[in-house]
């Protein structure tokens, strides 16, 4: 008898009778699967008041109602003709896991009856059943589907809610880092800026008067567009950098020589404005290195390095800059976090050689001991509003970790500041 199955329902709740805003209760679907008339009419007498009922002659039907419905529980018979009870309780696991299968049993054997509770039969009932332990095995099988649909229910709300909070969370880190490069831009390129616009009113004060130019006007103003054709091109330079930062753009980057490089630095730190009567030298390295990292972070590290330098005090001092290749891996064990010393981004190094040391020192106030663990936070400063955005740290610090580099302060008050950099150095591509 393929294919024979009846849907009974007896949905008796009056829709007025919901109350508005609660969900509707719904009845328990139950399958009733035997290939023999008399049980599964005994059956459909006993539950079609309190379940929305399908009978299902054989196997297949059953299957192929549980494919195409939501089924709480199966009453299963488990010697049929065709398909067995068992390949029907796997089946039916295997089309929803959550279905709760009761397996009616005659005369099988406890080996049967252990292979159906192996394939995760909820409960087995022995033919012929009496109507209140049925009763109570498929209200109990009822009862843990509705709970365990209702668990998996709000699991599933908890996760929505857990990786709805996550993208928030990125959503906030993503915004933050875009104003953290928004706002490190304009740091960066503001010394620059401040050149351009220093040189643009020398080079107008000195033709302000004039109605020719003689050749040393022209030579004056030769040797100023230099200057701000080199600082515009250092602007481009960061743009592009932070413009790489935001497309997550890794550029190959070329190895430009550490000595070159300081040249160029020298070239800036001689028009800055911070530079003032200070006093100022740059060692080049013995032998010429590169570096993996773009030439433009390294000079805006040891520029941010030495604009500090210059500005920790009004009286004149001293900034010196200087650079060592080293051909042994760098001995952490001997630097210490104490109250004049700090060594960041150690977890990240690339301890290996040939690496370049460069070091920014001056000979200024120093610094207290209170404030080490907050200068590298963004916009910590002690100069002042208008006269510091406290950027200046948090841009090197990062600079070093994407290079993984190595950053070691040392201060002392009364006696000076020097930061040390440590980078992994290659061949000079550039
Ligand atoms: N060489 C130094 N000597 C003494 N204090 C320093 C030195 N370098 C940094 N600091 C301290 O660390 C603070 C943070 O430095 P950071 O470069 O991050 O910001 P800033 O220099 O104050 O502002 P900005 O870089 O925007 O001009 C400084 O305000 C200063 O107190
Ligand atoms: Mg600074």
């Amino acid at each position: 008898m393929q294919g024979l199955s009846e849907t009974m329902s007896f949905s008796e709740t009056p829709s007025s009778a919901i109350t508005p805003g609660e969900p509707p209760s719904r009845k328990g679907v139950l399958l009733i699967v035997d290939d023999e008339e008399g049980p599964r009419q005994s059956l459909k007498l006993i539950f079609k008041e309190d379940y929305e009922l399908l009978l299902a002659a054989d196997g297949p039907t059953a299957i192929g109602l549980a494919q195409k419905q939501r089924i709480d529980v199966a009453v299963c018979d488990i010697r049929m003709a065709g398909m067995s009870g068992i390949e029907v309780l796997e089946r039916l696991k295997y089309v929803d896991p959550g279905i709760e299968v009761i397996m009616m049993t005659a005369f099988e054997t406890t080996d049967t009856i252990r292979q159906a509770l192996r394939l995760r039969a909820c409960d087995y009932i022995n033919k012929p059943f009496d109507v209140a332990t049925i009763r109570s095995a498929v209200g109990g099988a009822m009862q843990r589907r509705t709970l365990e649909s209702e668990i998996h229910t709000d699991a599933e709300k908890l996760q929505h809610m857990v990786s709805e909070l996550q993208n928030q969370k990125i959503e906030e880190q993503m915004s933050q880092t875009r104003g953290e490069i928004y706002a490190s831009v304009i740091h960066d390129i503001n010394g620059p800026l401040t050149v351009i616009s220093g040189f643009v009113q020398m080079m107008n004060q000195r033709i302000a008067n004039s109605t020719r130019l003689e050749v040393e006007d022209l030579e004056f103003i030769k040797g100023r567009l230099n200057t701000i054709t080199r600082q515009v091109a250092n602007c481009i330079d960061i743009s592009r950098r932070y413009l790489g930062f935001l497309r997550k753009n890794a550029d190959d980057i070329p190895r430009v020589g550490v000595n070159q490089l300081l040249t160029d630095l020298s070239h800036q730190v001689q028009v800055h404005p911070a530079l003032l009567e200070n006093g100022f030298r740059v060692h080049t390295l013995e032998r010429n290195m590169g570096l993996r990292m773009h030439g433009t972070d390294v000079i805006q590290i040891l520029l941010n390095l030495a604009v500090n330098g210059f500005q920790c005090s009004n009286q004149p001092h001293r900034v010196e800059i200087g650079g060592e290749i080293l051909d042994e891996p760098l001995d952490l064990t001997k630097f210490r976090d104490g109250p004049n010393d700090r060594l960041l981004n150690v977890e990240n190094f690339q301890n290996t050689p040939p690496l370049v040391k460069l070091s920014v020192a001056d000979n200024g106030p120093g610094m207290p001991s209170e404030i080490l663990p907050k200068i590298f936070e963004p916009y910590f400063t002690t100069k002042g509003p208008k006269k510091g955005t406290g950027l200046g740290l948090n841009i090197v610090q990062r600079l070093i970790k994407e290079a993984k580099g190595a950053l070691h302060l040392h201060t002392e008050v009364g006696k000076g500041t020097t930061f040390t950099i440590y980078l992994r150095g290659s061949p000079v591509t550039a």
